[in-house]
Protein backbone atom coordinates (compact mmCIF):
# COMPACT_ATOMS: atom_id res chain seq x y z
CA UNK A 1 0.00 0.00 0.00
CA UNK A 2 2.71 2.79 0.75
CA UNK A 3 4.25 1.78 -2.43
CA UNK A 4 1.21 2.77 -3.83
CA UNK A 5 0.21 5.79 -2.58
CA UNK A 6 4.02 6.95 -2.68
CA UNK A 7 3.42 6.24 -6.39
CA UNK A 8 0.13 8.39 -6.53
CA UNK A 9 1.88 11.27 -5.23
CA UNK A 10 5.08 11.07 -7.62
CA UNK A 11 5.46 11.95 -11.14
CA UNK A 12 5.80 8.75 -12.14
CA UNK A 13 3.37 7.80 -15.34
CA UNK A 14 3.55 3.98 -15.49
CA UNK A 15 1.81 1.27 -13.05
CA UNK A 16 4.59 -0.31 -10.30
CA UNK A 17 2.91 -3.68 -10.57
CA UNK A 18 0.92 -5.56 -13.19
CA UNK A 19 -3.18 -4.88 -12.26
CA UNK A 20 -4.87 -8.01 -13.10
CA UNK A 21 -4.32 -11.62 -12.67
CA UNK A 22 -4.15 -12.78 -16.31
CA UNK A 23 -4.30 -16.55 -15.90
CA UNK A 24 -8.22 -17.52 -16.95
CA UNK A 25 -7.09 -20.83 -16.43
CA UNK A 26 -6.60 -20.55 -12.82
CA UNK A 27 -9.87 -18.15 -12.32
CA UNK A 28 -13.28 -18.63 -13.20
CA UNK A 29 -13.98 -14.89 -13.66
CA UNK A 30 -11.92 -11.54 -14.90
CA UNK A 31 -9.76 -10.45 -11.32
CA UNK A 32 -8.12 -7.30 -11.64
CA UNK A 33 -6.16 -5.65 -8.92
CA UNK A 34 -9.16 -3.46 -7.70
CA UNK A 35 -7.06 -1.68 -5.20
CA UNK A 36 -4.33 -0.65 -7.78
CA UNK A 37 -6.75 0.56 -10.51
CA UNK A 38 -9.05 2.16 -7.59
CA UNK A 39 -5.77 4.09 -6.97
CA UNK A 40 -5.38 5.27 -10.55
CA UNK A 41 -8.91 5.93 -10.96
CA UNK A 42 -9.04 8.47 -7.95
CA UNK A 43 -5.78 9.78 -8.52
CA UNK A 44 -5.84 10.47 -11.70
CA UNK A 45 -8.58 9.25 -14.21
CA UNK A 46 -11.53 11.35 -12.35
CA UNK A 47 -9.24 14.28 -12.49
CA UNK A 48 -10.03 14.21 -16.60
CA UNK A 49 -13.48 12.39 -16.80
CA UNK A 50 -15.93 13.02 -13.30
CA UNK A 51 -17.93 10.34 -12.53
CA UNK A 52 -20.73 11.35 -14.87
CA UNK A 53 -21.88 9.29 -16.76
CA UNK A 54 -19.57 6.57 -15.78
CA UNK A 55 -19.86 6.50 -11.43
CA UNK A 56 -16.54 4.92 -9.95
CA UNK A 57 -18.07 1.34 -10.07
CA UNK A 58 -18.03 1.68 -13.69
CA UNK A 59 -14.72 3.15 -14.50
CA UNK A 60 -13.47 0.31 -12.05
CA UNK A 61 -15.25 -2.30 -14.22
CA UNK A 62 -13.66 -0.61 -17.22
CA UNK A 63 -10.57 -0.08 -16.23
CA UNK A 64 -10.54 -3.50 -14.70
CA UNK A 65 -11.87 -5.23 -18.23
CA UNK A 66 -8.57 -3.67 -19.94
CA UNK A 67 -6.24 -4.73 -16.94
CA UNK A 68 -7.34 -8.23 -17.68
CA UNK A 69 -8.39 -8.85 -21.29
CA UNK A 70 -5.69 -6.74 -22.88
CA UNK A 71 -8.20 -6.44 -26.07
CA UNK A 72 -5.34 -5.09 -29.19
CA UNK A 73 -8.74 -3.19 -30.24
CA UNK A 74 -11.02 -0.97 -28.54
CA UNK A 75 -14.22 -0.40 -30.81
CA UNK A 76 -16.97 1.83 -29.02
CA UNK A 77 -20.41 3.39 -30.24
CA UNK A 78 -21.69 6.05 -29.24
CA UNK A 79 -18.69 8.82 -29.04
CA UNK A 80 -20.52 11.74 -27.63
CA UNK A 81 -18.51 14.19 -25.71
CA UNK A 82 -16.01 11.38 -25.71
CA UNK A 83 -15.88 10.54 -22.11
CA UNK A 84 -15.60 6.31 -22.81
CA UNK A 85 -13.45 6.78 -25.27
CA UNK A 86 -10.79 9.20 -23.32
CA UNK A 87 -11.59 6.78 -20.21
CA UNK A 88 -10.35 3.55 -22.65
CA UNK A 89 -7.44 5.86 -24.19
CA UNK A 90 -6.07 6.62 -20.35
CA UNK A 91 -6.78 3.83 -18.96
CA UNK A 92 -5.12 1.83 -21.70
CA UNK A 93 -1.78 4.36 -21.58
CA UNK A 94 -1.49 4.02 -17.83
CA UNK A 95 -1.73 0.02 -17.90
CA UNK A 96 0.81 -0.22 -20.88
CA UNK A 97 -1.31 -1.37 -23.47
CA UNK A 98 -0.67 -1.27 -27.32
CA UNK A 99 -4.15 -0.89 -27.43
CA UNK A 100 -5.46 0.68 -30.62
CA UNK A 101 -9.42 2.67 -29.90
CA UNK A 102 -11.79 3.33 -32.16
CA UNK A 103 -14.92 5.61 -31.69
CA UNK A 104 -17.41 5.35 -33.63
CA UNK A 105 -21.30 8.31 -33.67
CA UNK A 106 -23.59 9.03 -35.89
CA UNK A 107 -23.18 12.46 -38.32
CA UNK A 108 -24.19 15.17 -36.70
CA UNK A 109 -26.98 15.92 -39.44
CA UNK A 110 -28.55 12.62 -38.28
CA UNK A 111 -31.90 12.80 -36.22
CA UNK A 112 -31.28 10.38 -32.92
CA UNK A 113 -32.25 11.85 -29.24
CA UNK A 114 -28.49 12.04 -28.26
CA UNK A 115 -27.01 13.16 -31.25
CA UNK A 116 -24.91 16.35 -30.71
CA UNK A 117 -25.73 18.36 -33.67
CA UNK A 118 -22.69 20.97 -32.58
CA UNK A 119 -19.72 20.15 -34.40
CA UNK A 120 -17.48 21.83 -31.56
CA UNK A 121 -19.00 19.96 -29.03
CA UNK A 122 -18.49 16.26 -30.36
CA UNK A 123 -15.73 14.41 -29.16
CA UNK A 124 -14.54 16.81 -27.12
CA UNK A 125 -12.39 15.07 -24.20
CA UNK A 126 -10.42 13.01 -27.47
CA UNK A 127 -9.42 16.05 -29.41
CA UNK A 128 -5.96 15.40 -30.43
CA UNK A 129 -5.64 12.43 -29.37
CA UNK A 130 -4.51 8.73 -31.05
CA UNK A 131 -8.25 7.67 -30.72
CA UNK A 132 -9.59 7.20 -34.58
CA UNK A 133 -13.49 8.51 -35.04
CA UNK A 134 -15.70 7.52 -37.40
CA UNK A 135 -19.01 8.46 -38.84
CA UNK A 136 -21.71 6.33 -39.67
CA UNK A 137 -23.76 3.42 -37.63
CA UNK A 138 -21.73 1.83 -35.15
CA UNK A 139 -22.69 -1.99 -35.98
CA UNK A 140 -21.38 -1.26 -39.75
CA UNK A 141 -18.61 0.70 -39.01
CA UNK A 142 -17.29 -2.35 -36.78
CA UNK A 143 -18.15 -4.67 -39.16
CA UNK A 144 -15.49 -3.00 -41.87
CA UNK A 145 -13.06 -2.22 -39.17
CA UNK A 146 -12.83 -6.16 -38.36
CA UNK A 147 -12.81 -6.86 -42.07
CA UNK A 148 -9.64 -4.46 -42.97
CA UNK A 149 -7.47 -5.45 -40.10
CA UNK A 150 -8.75 -8.87 -38.63
CA UNK A 151 -7.73 -7.78 -34.83
CA UNK A 152 -7.46 -10.55 -32.33
CA UNK A 153 -9.32 -9.79 -29.22
CA UNK A 154 -11.69 -6.48 -29.62
CA UNK A 155 -13.49 -5.44 -26.63
CA UNK A 156 -16.47 -4.00 -28.17
CA UNK A 157 -18.22 -0.89 -25.95
CA UNK A 158 -21.83 -0.29 -26.54
CA UNK A 159 -23.07 3.23 -26.08
CA UNK A 160 -25.46 4.13 -29.14
CA UNK A 161 -29.10 4.01 -29.13
CA UNK A 162 -30.70 1.98 -26.14
CA UNK A 163 -34.07 0.33 -27.34
CA UNK A 164 -34.23 -3.32 -26.85
CA UNK A 165 -33.92 -3.89 -30.49
CA UNK A 166 -31.31 -1.91 -31.76
CA UNK A 167 -28.86 -3.96 -28.70
CA UNK A 168 -30.57 -6.78 -29.41
CA UNK A 169 -29.50 -6.54 -32.74
CA UNK A 170 -25.80 -4.70 -32.24
CA UNK A 171 -24.78 -7.94 -29.66
CA UNK A 172 -26.17 -10.68 -32.54
CA UNK A 173 -24.18 -8.70 -35.01
CA UNK A 174 -20.91 -8.26 -32.93
CA UNK A 175 -21.28 -12.47 -32.10
CA UNK A 176 -21.69 -13.02 -35.69
CA UNK A 177 -18.49 -10.84 -36.82
CA UNK A 178 -16.07 -11.69 -34.04
CA UNK A 179 -14.99 -14.92 -32.76
CA UNK A 180 -13.83 -13.76 -29.81
CA UNK A 181 -14.78 -10.87 -28.09
CA UNK A 182 -15.40 -8.91 -24.67
CA UNK A 183 -18.14 -6.69 -24.40
CA UNK A 184 -19.48 -3.68 -22.47
CA UNK A 185 -22.99 -2.39 -22.56
CA UNK A 186 -23.87 0.64 -20.54
CA UNK A 187 -27.21 2.14 -19.32
CA UNK A 188 -28.09 -1.33 -18.13
CA UNK A 189 -29.58 -0.71 -14.56
CA UNK A 190 -33.27 -2.18 -14.95
CA UNK A 191 -35.72 0.43 -13.78
CA UNK A 192 -39.28 -0.63 -13.66
CA UNK A 193 -40.97 -0.16 -17.40
CA UNK A 194 -43.21 2.89 -16.03
CA UNK A 195 -40.40 5.02 -16.07
CA UNK A 196 -39.86 4.65 -19.70
CA UNK A 197 -35.75 4.29 -19.59
CA UNK A 198 -33.16 2.07 -19.70
CA UNK A 199 -34.86 -0.97 -19.97
CA UNK A 200 -33.79 -2.01 -23.46
CA UNK A 201 -30.11 -2.62 -22.44
CA UNK A 202 -31.37 -4.29 -19.64
CA UNK A 203 -33.37 -6.74 -21.23
CA UNK A 204 -31.26 -7.19 -24.66
CA UNK A 205 -28.26 -8.65 -22.96
CA UNK A 206 -30.09 -10.75 -20.06
CA UNK A 207 -31.68 -12.24 -23.37
CA UNK A 208 -28.33 -12.34 -25.52
CA UNK A 209 -26.02 -14.00 -22.43
CA UNK A 210 -28.93 -16.89 -21.98
CA UNK A 211 -29.10 -17.71 -25.78
CA UNK A 212 -25.52 -17.94 -25.88
CA UNK A 213 -24.66 -18.93 -22.31
CA UNK A 214 -22.10 -16.57 -21.91
CA UNK A 215 -20.93 -15.19 -18.68
CA UNK A 216 -22.72 -12.32 -17.42
CA UNK A 217 -21.47 -9.44 -14.51
CA UNK A 218 -22.93 -6.09 -13.77
CA UNK A 219 -23.14 -3.10 -11.51
CA UNK A 220 -25.41 -3.27 -9.06
CA UNK A 221 -27.62 -1.02 -7.24
CA UNK A 222 -28.15 2.16 -9.47
CA UNK A 223 -28.05 4.19 -12.54
CA UNK A 224 -27.33 4.02 -15.37
CA UNK A 225 -25.58 0.70 -14.83
CA UNK A 226 -22.73 -1.47 -16.74
CA UNK A 227 -22.52 -5.13 -17.78
CA UNK A 228 -20.07 -7.23 -19.11
CA UNK A 229 -19.99 -10.21 -20.99
CA UNK A 230 -17.30 -12.21 -23.51
CA UNK A 231 -16.63 -15.37 -25.44
CA UNK A 232 -12.59 -16.37 -25.80
C1 LIG B 1 -25.37 8.20 -24.38
S1 LIG B 1 -24.51 8.87 -25.71
C2 LIG B 1 -22.95 8.07 -25.48
C3 LIG B 1 -22.08 8.66 -24.41
C4 LIG B 1 -20.60 8.48 -24.71
N1 LIG B 1 -20.23 7.08 -24.73
C5 LIG B 1 -19.70 9.23 -23.74
O1 LIG B 1 -18.98 8.63 -23.00
O2 LIG B 1 -19.70 10.48 -23.77
C6 LIG B 1 -25.20 8.02 -27.10
C7 LIG B 1 -24.53 8.37 -28.43
O3 LIG B 1 -24.78 7.31 -29.34
C8 LIG B 1 -24.96 7.84 -30.63
N2 LIG B 1 -25.66 6.82 -31.44
C9 LIG B 1 -26.96 6.47 -31.43
N3 LIG B 1 -27.19 5.47 -32.29
C10 LIG B 1 -26.00 5.14 -32.85
C11 LIG B 1 -25.58 4.20 -33.80
N4 LIG B 1 -26.44 3.35 -34.40
N5 LIG B 1 -24.29 4.15 -34.15
C12 LIG B 1 -23.38 4.99 -33.58
N6 LIG B 1 -23.72 5.91 -32.66
C13 LIG B 1 -25.02 6.00 -32.31
C14 LIG B 1 -25.73 9.13 -30.37
O4 LIG B 1 -25.57 10.02 -31.47
C15 LIG B 1 -25.04 9.63 -29.09
O5 LIG B 1 -23.96 10.47 -29.40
Amino acid sequence: MHRLLSWCFSKKKSPPVYSADLNPTTRSLPEANKWILSEYILGKLIGIVGVHPYPLDELLLMCSTLAYFKPDMVIEWGTHYGKSARIFYEATTYLNLKTVIHTIDLPPTAEHCENIHNDSQRGLFIRNLPVIRHLGDGLTVARKIIAEVNPKLVLFFVDGDHSFASIRDELNGIKCMAPRAVVLVHDTFLQGSESGYNCGPYSAIKEFTAQHQLEYQATILGLPGMCLTYWL
